[in-house]
Parts: structure tokens; sequence; C-alpha cells
């Protein structure tokens, strides 16, 4: 009866945010999504079921929604966490004297953070590098570019703090900007011609249907021989007509035509 009960709640945390956002739940994440609902209802003074009593009542504030779709999705992120794409997206805009790229679902930055690193060592003074995502509080923490330090944000990119940290440097991330932005919204990207989009370990989390919807999406954003790039076979087998396939075994890649 309790199990019965407890599949009940799930189901209905994942269809809100489902009609909400747009934002899919898989059967895996399910469970920790609604036990990390049930801890944040407590932390903020209410049991589980008022917290879904007054999300269907349109009686949370925009705060405690945005703890939510934080909660709805998973954030696992490093810097440099998948060279071959990195080292594509270089190559991609060595001879570009001012390359745009964007990142689409960057969690806390690291990856714009990187793709940066590696524009800046191979010549580029100039470029711009925007990174978006859902959650509110990764974007908070991207912007604010303090992280532990890692071997290879070395000092051409960011300074010790003296407790432990590292912050990227002010003028790296002028040029590394970020935005609050759900894919599947209505809501246009602040960032406009891109020469290159990518987004890494983020349509995992969607069916293949709403993979393809958001790729299309990224598709139209692209200006002729822009470029679109995501992970290994995490495109799900997408056909576009206006983008060719470029073949490559460890990225998936399109160019516009
Ligand atoms: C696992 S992280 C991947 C981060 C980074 N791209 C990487 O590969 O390390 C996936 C990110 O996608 C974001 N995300 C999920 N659905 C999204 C949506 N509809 N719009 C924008 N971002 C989304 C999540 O908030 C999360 O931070």
């Amino acid at each position: 009866m309790a199990e019965n009960c407890q599949e009940g709640i799930d189901d209905r945390w994942a269809a809100l945010v489902a009609e909400r956002f747009s934002i899919e739940v898989d059967e895996q994440r399910n469970g920790a999504f609604v036990a990390n609902l049930v801890s944040y209802s407590r932390r903020i003074g209410m049991d589980s079921e008022e917290l879904f009593d007054r999300a269907t009542t349109r009686k949370l504030d925009a705060s405690h929604w945005s703890a939510i779709v934080h909660l709805a999705t998973n954030h696992e992120t490093k810097f440099f966490r998948y060279m071959p794409i990195l080292s594509l997206i270089e190559t991609l805009c060595l001879r570009k004297r001012n390359p745009q790229v964007l990142s689409v679902g960057c969690s806390t930055g690291e990856e714009p953070y990187s793709i940066a690193a590696r524009l800046l060592r191979s010549g580029h003074a100039l470029f711009r590098v925007h990174g978006t995502d859902v959650s509110r509080s990764c974007i908070e923490k991207a912007q604010a570019g303090v992280y532990k330090p890692h071997p290879d944000m070395r000092t051409d990119i960011a300074a010790n703090t003296g407790n432990g940290t590292i912050r990227i440097h002010q003028w790296v991330r002028d040029a590394v900007t970020f935005e609050v932005h759900n894919i599947m919204g209505d809501m246009p990207i602040s960032f406009t011609s891109p020469d290159v989009i990518v987004t890494q370990n983020m349509l995992i989390y969607y069916k293949v249907e709403t993979r393809h919807e958001i790729l299309t999406r990224l598709g139209m954003m692209l200006p002729t021989n822009g470029y679109l790039i995501t992970g290994p076979a995490e495109d799900a087998a997408w056909m576009p007509e206006s983008l060719e396939r470029i073949p490559n075994p460890t990225a998936t890649i399109f160019r516009k035509v």
C-alpha cells in the first residue's frame, strides 16, 4: 500500500515537470528525484504532499520551481571531460578570427571554460563561449567561476584564491557568458549565429523524439556552414534535412548546408 502510494507520488512529480517544463525524468532517476523532493520539502518546512499541492495550485514561487527543476535534472560534469570533442571544436574554430561557441546544458560551467581554455591555448585572443542550462543554481555557480583546483586549469585561465579554490580570471569570464535557458521552452537563446553548438550528456536524459526535437531547434540556430556536435550516438539516429552528417568515430557532427 505504502509502496503504491510512493509510486503514485513518483509519477505525479514526473508528470508535473514534464507538463510544465517539458523536462523528462527517466525511470532510473525518478526515485532519486522524489527522495530529493522529500528532503527539499522538509528543508523549506513542508511535507512533500503540501509541496505537491502547492505546485499544482500555482502557489509556489519562482525560487521553489527553480529548485524543483534543478532536482529533476542530472548535473554531473567536469573540466576537460571529453577530449575528442574539445579537440574537434578547437579544429573547427582554427580559421575563425573570433569564434562563437554555444554550449547547451552546460551545468556548472566546466564545459564552457574548458572550451575557452582550448581556444586561448590555440592562439585565439578573441572568442565568445556562451553556456546555457535550465538550472539557475548551476548557472549562478558558472558565473561565479570558482572551482576546486584542476591541473589543466592553469594560471592562463584562473588564479588561486588562497583558500583552496581557483577563480577564472575576470577577462576570461567576460568572454564566457551564461544564461538560464530551457531548450524545450519558447524563449530564444541570447546568442546569435554560433559557429559551433555543442550539447553533451544532456540528450541522453530525453526520449528519442525529444532528442530529435532539441537537435532540430539547435540546427535552426546555426548559420550556413555552422556545426552541431554531440556525443557519440547521443543523437539517436537523427536524420535532419538541412544539415549533413560528417562521419566521425568519436563524436556526432552535423554541418548546416
Ligand atoms: C549531465 S549535465 C552535462 C554537463 C556538460 N554538458 C557535460 O557534458 O559535462 C546535463 C545538464 O543539462 C541540463 N539540462 C537538462 N535539460 C535541459 C533543458 N531542457 N534545457 C537546458 N538545460 C538542460 C541539466 O540541468 C544539466 O546541468
